[in-house]
Order: C-alpha cells, then sequence, then structure tokens
C-alpha cells in the first residue's frame, strides 16, 4: 500500500493521540504510524474534518463581476472548506438541464474545491429534469423575495414540494415574510422581515407539505424559527455573531435577508446552539460599490465563506462551543443531510481537512480572496487554517493554492 500523506501527532476530539496514514485520498489507517516521507507535524495544532458549506451564492454567468468558480472556491479553502453547494439563483436562474450542464461545466473547469449545485425551485423549473442532470437538491425556495429570487404563491409551493417528493429529493426553503414597512435602515429591514414572520413561513411551509417531501430550512435567524422547524435547520455566522446594534442603522454592509436582528434575538439564538443541525454561511458576495450604495438601494447579502471556520475556530478557542459541535455542524451533519460521504478521521472516510494554528487574528477585508475583497466581519477576532488537504492533497498552505482538481458531487438521480 502506497502511503500519500501523514499526519503525525493528530488530536482527535476525544484527546486522543494518533497518526492518520492518508491513500488514495482516503484514510487508510489512524494509529501509529512508521513513515519518514510526506509528513506533516500536527503537533500544537487543531486538525478537523474540512467543512462543507451548504450554501453559497458563486454568481458567475451574468454575475461573474461579484464572484466566479476560481474566486469563490479559492475563498472558500482559504476558510477551511472543500465541498460548497451553490445556490441556482443565479442570472439567469438554473431552471433547465442545459444551463445546469452549463454551470457544471464552469465549476468543473474554474473550481479549486469540491462542489454540488442545487436546482432552481421555481415555477419554471423542471424539476424532473435537473434531478436526472445531477441535482443535488431543489431550491433554496424563496417563500419571500430576496436578492435574485422570487416569492412562489403558495399553491406554487404545494405543487413544486409534490414535484421534489415524487423524485426523492430534498427541497431548501427560504423562509420569510415581508410587510409593509419601509426597509430604510437595519431597524426598519428587521422590521420589515420580522422574526415571528420567519417563524409563521416555516409553519406555513409545512402546512402546505402535503406530501411530506423532505425539508431543509436555510439561514433561520430566531430561536423560535429553529424550534418551529420539522426539518434540517441551518443558521449562519452572521446570525450568530452579529446583531443590528453593533452596526450604524444606515451601514448597508449588514444588510442581508433575513435581517440581522436586535442583540436579545441573537443571544436567543445561540443559547439553541445544540439544536442547531447545520451552520452554513449563505456567502452572497456584491461589491463594494454596490455595498456603499444608500441602504434602500444596496442588495441584500454577506460574503462569509472564508470566515464560516474561522470566526467558530474563534469561539472554540474562547471556549464558547466545543470543538465536536463544530464538526457535526460543518461536516458530519451537512453531509448527511446530502447524502454526501463522510470525511474524517476513521479508515475509509475522506482525506479533506483543515490544520488550525492555536492563534487568533483580527479578520482583514484585503486578505479575503472573494472578488470583492471586503468582509462586513473585517476586525472581528478569528482563526484561519494553515493547511487544508482535500482527498489527501495539500491544496492550499500558508497563503499558496496548490494544484487542485475538483470533484462534482450530484444527487442521486443523476443519469450519465
Ligand atoms: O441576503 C441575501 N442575499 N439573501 C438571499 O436569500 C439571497 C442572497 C443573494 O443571493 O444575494
Ligand atoms: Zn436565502
Amino acid at each position: 500500500m502506497k502511503i500519500d500523506l501523514t499526519l503525525k501527532n493528530v488530536t482527535l476530539p476525544d484527546g486522543i493521540v494518533k497518526d492518520l496514514t492518508i491513500s488514495n485520498g482516503l484514510v487508510e489507517h489512524s494509529g501509529a504510524a512508521n513513515v519518514r516521507e510526506n509528513i506533516i507535524d500536527c503537533r500544537g495544532l487543531i486538525v478537523i474534518p474540512a467543512a462543507l458549506d451548504m450554501h453559497v451564492h458563486m454568481r458567475g454567468f451574468e454575475q461573474e463581476y461579484k464572484e466566479d468558480w476560481k474566486s469563490g472556491s479559492e475563498s472558500a479553502v482559504a476558510g477551511g472548506v472543500t465541498l460548497v453547494v451553490d445556490q441556482p439563483n443565479t442570472i439567469p436562474p438554473l431552471e433547465c438541464p442545459d444551463l445546469f450542464k452549463k454551470r457544471v461545466g464552469e465549476a468543473l473547469e474554474n473550481s479549486v474545491c469540491d462542489f454540488s449545485i442545487n436546482g432552481a425551485g421555481t415555477e419554471g423549473s423542471d424539476i424532473s429534469g435537473l434531478w436526472s442532470t445531477g441535482a443535488l437538491a431543489f431550491g433554496e425556495i424563496f417563500v419571500a423575495s430576496s436578492s435574485y429570487g422570487s416569492a412562489l404563491s403558495h399553491e406554487s409551493i404545494r405543487e413544486i414540494l409534490g414535484k421534489i417528493k415524487n423524485n426523492g429529493a430534498l427541497a431548501t426553503i427560504h423562509a420569510e415574510t415581508i410587510n409593509s414597512t419601509p426597509a430604510v435602515g437595519l431597524v426598519n429591514h428587521n422590521l420589515s422581515r420580522p422574526g415571528p414572520g420567519e417563524t409563521d413561513a416555516v409553519r406555513m411551509v409545512e402546512q402546505l407539505n402535503v406530501n411530506d417531501c423532505r425539508l431543509h430550512y436555510c439561514h433561520l435567524s430566531t430561536k423560535e424559527s429553529v424550534l418551529a422547524a420539522n426539518g434540517s435547520t441551518e443558521v449562519t455566522p452572521h446570525h450568530l455573531f452579529f446583531s443590528l446594534e453593533m452596526f450604524k442603522d444606515t451601514d448597508p454592509v449588514a444588510k442581508v435577508n433575513p435581517p440581522i436582528r436586535t442583540e436579545k434575538e441573537r443571544k436567543a439564538l445561540f443559547s439553541i446552539w445544540d439544536r442547531i443541525d447545520v451552520i452554513a454561511s449563505d456567502h452572497a458576495p456584491h461589491t463594494r460599490e454596490e455595498k456603499s450604495l444608500k441602504f434602500e438601494e444596496a442588495p441584500s447579502g454577506i460574503a462569509g465563506v472564508e470566515t464560516l471556520l474561522p470566526l467558530l475556530m474563534n469561539a472554540v478557542l474562547e471556549k464558547k462551543i466545543s470543538l465536536n459541535s463544530v464538526i457535526d455542524k460543518t461536516s458530519k451533519n451537512p453531509r448527511k443531510i446530502l447524502d454526501i460521504p463522510r470525511n474524517g478521521f476513521n479508515k475509509g472516510e475522506i482525506a479533506d481537512f483543515a490544520i488550525f494554528p492555536k492563534i487568533q487574528k483580527r479578520i482583514m477585508s484585503d486578505e479575503m480572496h472573494t472578488k470583492a475583497k471586503f468582509s462586513a466581519f473585517e476586525g472581528k477576532n478569528a482563526v484561519f487554517p494553515d493547511i487544508v488537504i482535500k482527498n489527501g492533497d495539500i491544496i492550499y498552505n500558508k497563503g499558496e493554492f496548490f494544484t487542485s482538481t475538483p470533484k462534482w458531487y450530484h444527487g442521486r438521480g443523476y443519469i450519465q
């Protein structure tokens, strides 16, 4: 057996120290290794399974000026993410097999990380066609309109969930309710898409889900919504770490849907950390110019794939959350929900790892790899990975990227 790489002195989350030998992209053995070549000594470092970010908008097509597969995937890898799930609210949206194939082609050519792509969950979507072309899941399905996504009628939601269920696929839901409050400033933006409205939307989708389609709720922003959901739940770092009191009211940098909530609501959300299944970024990049417009005119969205794990690892170092819980919510649970083989420390698991120093640093906009090179998290403490390994290959080491062939994880309906 040819051993490609050995991670020496890896402290597993239970505190036991082992060597991991890697062969053909998989963990071959975990125990003591007697090797001399291709060794990374992990003593004093934190090794975790690299993250799967199940909610990113890699843009491209007509919005290439905001992000493309190269910039977006480099941003992912620099943050310890080796697999992203791309959202279909592109322009044009991913409603048909031909466009879906084009999207896969672009990603295969330009991505430095592995990827999956969801099919659009719109009135015009060819659900069966997209499923057999390799869509991983469907949606986000917009219950209320957001950037580049129009709300579906109740009847359409009922119908589309039926179609998704017939194909045996997963529906991912953007649950919100919009009222007539003018969304001028962060306080009013929160009132115009209120927390209780999000919970109402969750309950409404469940009533419309008469065929019992499997549901995943994207970016839930309140404790009540997480507790109301009968499906898997996803929360973003910006809803966990930001409250509207932290920003100037007119600052569009923090404008996002669902909105940043009050400090009281943020704390309540954090208090049910154990109930959340997945932390994903909802990486939604816009240019600096767009995010410098007047609040009412600026697009919603925060770029965050690169800071997802670094913010969580910082919270681990500060003993606010456990390392095991981060691994569960960024690797184990999303892979289970999406039916993707696990990465991790055990024999036979995919050898995707992120290796972190125990050093906090401040997030700097100009160090980000996303196209606009800025972060709403600027100045916050974070812990960035030194080394990222994908399928047994070192693809990133202290700022330098190495050749990496992306793997496409298609859905179960794929017909070659
Ligand atoms: O703020 C948001 N921006 N929320 C969404 O649901 C979509 C996203 C985007 O694509 O910009
Ligand atoms: Zn959304």
